[in-house]
């Protein structure tokens, strides 16, 4: 799969904003049946979303085309997703999950749909908001062990968590997060590579700001995240950018890489006066994957 650096929300209710999508420069659009869109909305928002699916078949398809359905508990998982999975998404965003077992039951709704609309088994993805309920930072381990074929990645939400333990905010008066959402985010970062899968940082939501948003993104790549959600288009380029290897990083993994290659027997050598062993060779090689992806 291709990489997944941006990930554009965009209301599945708003057909001004879902006429941006082709143009958005996102890695991928999730289109949201969810929370932007208000309840008296929804049926209107699965017809308008369905339509835009139809007219951009999976085969040639700029962007890759996410949905994000609504939870279990609310009752309308199924209408969103028959309304949808027919038309081939890329994946399906699954909110408000406690864990692999979440997704395994959505996974199984998939199954049928798909083999219902003669679609090839498997092929749409899942990415579920791991961290939404109090219970779901607990279980997030257990996403290594669960076998789950459709699981493409994993992100975290702040909003939502933060209401589910009655918090006022997420945010300390410096802009870094509370204790509670460092340690689920840390949390997300870990599970997802022990899955490996996608590890996807949450939303920034002042999309004014782009130098916080910048720094805060590149920060988050250095940490091992993969790339992040955005719900303005001007967040992609910003995100985008800091989501891909620098010409400096894809130079020295480029150095790095022929250095070993140089000296296949050798398991540590120095370059310009540091040491690098196989743990850089391995993140050398990452970095050039990631750089050729990205620029595909
Ligand atoms: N997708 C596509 N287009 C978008 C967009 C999005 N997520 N957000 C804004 N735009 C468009 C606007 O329609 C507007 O178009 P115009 O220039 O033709 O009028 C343009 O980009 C500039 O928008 P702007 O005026 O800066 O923002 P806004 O006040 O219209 O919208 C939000 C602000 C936050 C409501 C909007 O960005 C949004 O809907 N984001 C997604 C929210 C979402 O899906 N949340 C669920 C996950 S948390
Ligand atoms: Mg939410």
């Amino acid at each position: 799969m291709k990489p997944l650096r941006s990930l554009l929300f965009i209301p599945g209710d708003s057909e001004k904003k879902l006429a941006k999508a082709d143009a958005s420069g996102a890695d991928a659009v999730i289109l949201d049946l969810e929370d932007a869109v208000a309840p008296a909305n929804k049926p209107a928002a699965r017809k308008l979303v369905a339509e835009f699916l139809k007219a951009r078949p999976k085969l040639g398809r700029k962007v890759q085309v996410w949905v994000r359905v609504n939870p279990f508990d609310t009752g309308m998982t199924l209408e969103d997703l028959v309304a949808v999975v027919g038309h081939e998404p890329d994946g399906i965003m699954q909110p408000k999950t406690d864990g692999p077992d979440d997704v395994e039951r959505m996974s199984h709704y998939i199954d049928a749909l798909e083999a219902q609309a003669g679609l090839e088994h498997g092929a749409i993805k899942i990415i579920p908001v791991a961290t939404e309920t109090a219970i779901a930072p607990f279980n997030l381990g257990e996403f290594a062990y669960a076998d789950l074929d459709r699981l493409a990645g994993l992100s975290w939400g702040a909003e939502d968590l933060a209401a589910a333990v009655g918090g006022q905010g997420n945010r300390m008066p410096d802009g870094s997060w509370m204790y509670t959402y460092q340690m689920v985010r840390a949390q997300v970062l870990l599970a997802a590579h022990a899955a490996g899968v996608a590890a996807i940082d949450t939303l920034y939501a002042d999309f004014r700001d782009e130098e916080g948003l910048r720094a805060e993104s590149r920060l988050g790549r250095a940490e091992g995240f993969t790339g992040r959600l955005v719900i303005h288009p001007a967040q992609v380029a910003p995100v985008n950018e800091s989501f891909s290897p620098s010409e400096q990083e894809v130079v020295m993994a480029r150095k790095i890489v022929a250095a070993f290659e140089a000296q296949p027997d050798t398991g540590t050598i120095g370059i310009d006066g540091k040491m690098y062993d196989i743990p850089h060779l391995k993140g050398a090689r990452t970095t050039l994957q990631l750089h050729e992806a990205s620029k595909a």
